[in-house]
């Protein structure tokens, strides 16, 4: 099976707030992604609300059609009430400080384990499916796995940085997470960095890949290709079999 494709449209909101009324359109954009074939719609909206509000979440919940996901960092608890009051697909837990440029790092699993079990109780308990963002280490998926979470996102910079020297190198961190993830029985998810350079060699290399949450790249070649044609690319780029 393919992996899913989640478009995160945070990109769109920054350019929209740049000039304070609604140009981009975020909720039209959002469901033309999904009429050329997204999979998912990815919003993280944070404190500081510099891109995704908390009200553009509100307006794309009922009427999105594929799945929706809420990434951010449960500690704001604006995060928790919103993603309650919502109850997208799914939820990604992501360790963000308050105002930080983009995510940097994953959860320590092991240290953060019965926070991680508490919040991620709360989220299941509303039947919402859970995630959290991890780095490709064998010990932090381990852990993931006793917090009670249903899947992982593996945090992919470090493979795309190092994809252009030597990607069977940038890969091997990622195929050992991702059988462990298989092993203990997690959903895998992956993002941050995912592009059309490097997209179709890590869904090729890694086992039981369920979905990309992508935004910065897929926003970036849509203004050479288009968003049909781009979202088109990537799903081809996705395709294994
Ligand atoms: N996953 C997480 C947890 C993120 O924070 C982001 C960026 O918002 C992404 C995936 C997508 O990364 P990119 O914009 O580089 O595709």
């Amino acid at each position: 099976m393919n992996a899913k494709l989640s478009v995160n449209i945070n990109k769109i909101a920054t350019i929209r707030n740049s000039r304070g009324g609604n140009t981009p359109n975020l909720v039209k954009i959002a469901l033309d992604c999904e009429r050329y074939g997204a999979q998912g719609i990815t919003v993280h909206p944070r404190p500081d609300e510099r891109h995704i509000r908390y009200k553009d979440v509100h307006d794309l919940s009922p009427l999105l059609s594929t799945e929706f996901n809420i990434e951010g960092n449960p500690k704001e608890q604006k995060f928790m009430d919103l993603v309650l009051a919502v109850k997208p697909a799914q939820v990604t837990l992501v360790p963000d400080g308050t105002g930080q440029l983009t995510s940097d790092h994953g959860w320590d699993t092991v240290t953060h384990k019965e926070y991680l079990k508490d919040t991620i109780a709360v989220f299941k308990a509303a039947g919402i499916r859970t995630s959290i963002f991890v780095d490709a280490d064998v010990k932090m998926i381990t852990g993931a796995k006793e917090t009670g979470t249903d899947r992982i996102e593996l945090y992919t910079e470090s493979y795309a940085k190092e994809y252009s020297q030597n990607k069977e190198a940038a890969i091997q961190p990622f195929i050992a997470a991702a059988k462990a993830a298989n092993e203990l029985k997690l959903g895998i998810n992956a993002g941050h960095d995912l592009s059309l350079e490097n997209l179709k060699y890590f869904a090729q290399q890694i086992p039981g890949l369920l979905e990309v949450s992508i935004g910065h790249a897929l926003i970036s070649d849509a203004l050479y290709f288009g968003l049909e044609n781009t979202i088109q690319l990537y799903l081809r780029a996705l395709k294994v079999n």
